[in-house]
């Protein structure tokens, strides 16, 4: 297969934990825990492949509705995964970085993020971008908001809002947009995960839970993606009359 064929950014919607859990008669949080093998499996196949950026969506803007005690859960979680997964990450070369509104993570979490994201900052291979606290909407709004103040103060002239100002705004700029979102469980949803950035992306929605996912599934979808004509609201190659 023709390395212009392997995607430069893969986005995943992590779905299915919670059924996962309860279908083994387990706590929806024994869902999120094991979630943590399937992170591997990604990484390591992206890091395989050279694909240069893996975003994982691993708690929206919503998510503080679920109860307390998952959410507690959660933000634990991502702070005990960092710290034993960080040696393993850097050692692969890995970069991580973080989109969503990271001000909102409890102080623990977020001083263990910040610590990764500083380590492994000088690192090339695979950026692994987790969205935390992240909503496409917020996202487009914080984006708006910068703009504004730029304006408000001169910096800007309104003609200067154009796509590409904007794309520049966004938490990350210089991620490319994703060419492959995965979201797992059969849930054929986008629910606010990356809406500015995923205007012209491919879909893949693998029925298998989360916690099962595997390099099997991404060799999977991959070939699926490959197959895909990417047109980007153009023609085919040679379909010109
Ligand atoms: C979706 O499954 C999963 C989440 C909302 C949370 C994902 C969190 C993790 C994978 C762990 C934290 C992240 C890191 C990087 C350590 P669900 O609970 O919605 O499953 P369900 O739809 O079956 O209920």
């Amino acid at each position: 297969m023709s390395s212009d064929r392997i995607p430069r950014h893969i986005a995943i919607v992590m779905d299915g934990n919670g059924r996962w859990a309860r279908k083994k008669g387990l706590r929806r949080i024994d869902g999120h825990r094991a979630a943590e093998k399937s992170i591997h499996e990604a990484v390591e196949w992206c890091g395989e492949k050279g694909v240069q950026f893996l975003t994982l969506f691993a708690f929206s803007t919503e998510n503080w509705k679920r109860p307390r005690t998952e959410v507690s859960f959660i933000m634990s979680l991502l702070s005990s995964f960092i710290r034993r997964n960080i040696d393993d990450l850097d050692r692969r070369s890995v970069k991580l970085r973080a989109i969503g509104r990271l001000e909102a993570l409890p102080p623990g979490p977020r001083a263990d993020l910040d610590a990764a994201i500083e380590r492994t900052s000088r690192n090339t291979g695979l950026n692994l971008v987790l969205a935390l606290n992240y909503g496409g909407r917020a996202e487009i709004v914080d984006a708006a908001r910068r703009i504004a103040v730029e304006v408000l103060e001169g910096r800007l002239a309104p003609d200067g809002i154009t796509e590409e100002s904007f794309s520049s705004r966004m938490y990350l700029p210089e991620m490319p947009p994703p060419d492959l979102v995965i979201r797992t469980s059969g849930e054929q949803r986008i629910s606010n995960f990356l809406l500015w950035e995923s205007a012209y992306s491919e879909f893949v929605f693998p029925e298998v839970l989360w916690p099962d996912f595997s390099k099997t599934h991404l060799d999977e979808a991959l070939a699926v993606y490959s197959a895909r004509d990417r047109r980007f609201g153009g023609l085919a190659d040679g379909e010109d009359s």
